[in-house]
């Protein structure tokens, strides 16, 4: 690994307390995206780290513009490893990128405005889905209830890239 910092976007704190644990973790600062475009040369190796918002990594394209993204970490309600496909393909990730989803939590009282509405959208149709996967099944119970999954072990996949 050679980031030298981790870029992070988030909106209701789970990406920025995964992003400060990573950060302890590996012994690279981290610096949400508006501060790193400031205060970080462009080009600067980074790991990217955003929540997942309609499937896509919230912050990625900016970060990538700028700096040089080693790996992107998606933080949205679905279990952990589950999404990487999917936000790989939304978010048109070059294949030697790698990419890993973590499961962040769900707080209805930090949610504002068009991001409260969207996620009342998401319930209603994720509620209507017929033949709900298991994991669709937990993530719809986490739209309604909110929750909060950050751990150091959803971060498993991630340490042991960053290890090799
Ligand atoms: C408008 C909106 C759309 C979302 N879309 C998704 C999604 O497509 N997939 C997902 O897993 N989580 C989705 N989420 C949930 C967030 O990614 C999740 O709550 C995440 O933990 C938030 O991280 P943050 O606190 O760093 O903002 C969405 C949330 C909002 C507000």
């Amino acid at each position: 690994m050679n980031a030298k910092a981790i870029v992070y976007t988030s909106n209701t704190g789970y990406t920025a307390r995964y992003a400060a644990m990573l950060s302890d973790k590996l012994g690279v600062p981290a610096h949400s995206l508006a501060d790193a475009l400031k205060a970080l040369p462009a080009g600067t190796p980074v790991i990217c780290m955003g929540w997942l918002m309609a499937g896509s990594v919230k912050g990625y394209g900016k970060a990538a513009k700028r700096f040089a993204v080693e790996a992107v970490i998606g933080v949205g309600l679905g279990d952990t490893g589950a999404q990487d496909e999917a936000a790989r393909k939304a978010c048109r990730l070059p294949a030697d990128v790698p990419v890993f989803t973590v499961q962040g939590g769900m707080d209805h009282a930090r949610l504002k405005g068009g991001y409260k509405l969207g996620i009342s959208l998401l319930t209603k149709a994720m509620a209507a889905k017929k033949n709900r996967t298991p994991d669709e099944d937990r993530m719809l119970h986490l739209l309604i209830n909110g929750g909060d999954y950050v751990s150091e072990k959803e971060l498993a996949a991630v340490l042991a890239w960053a290890d090799r």
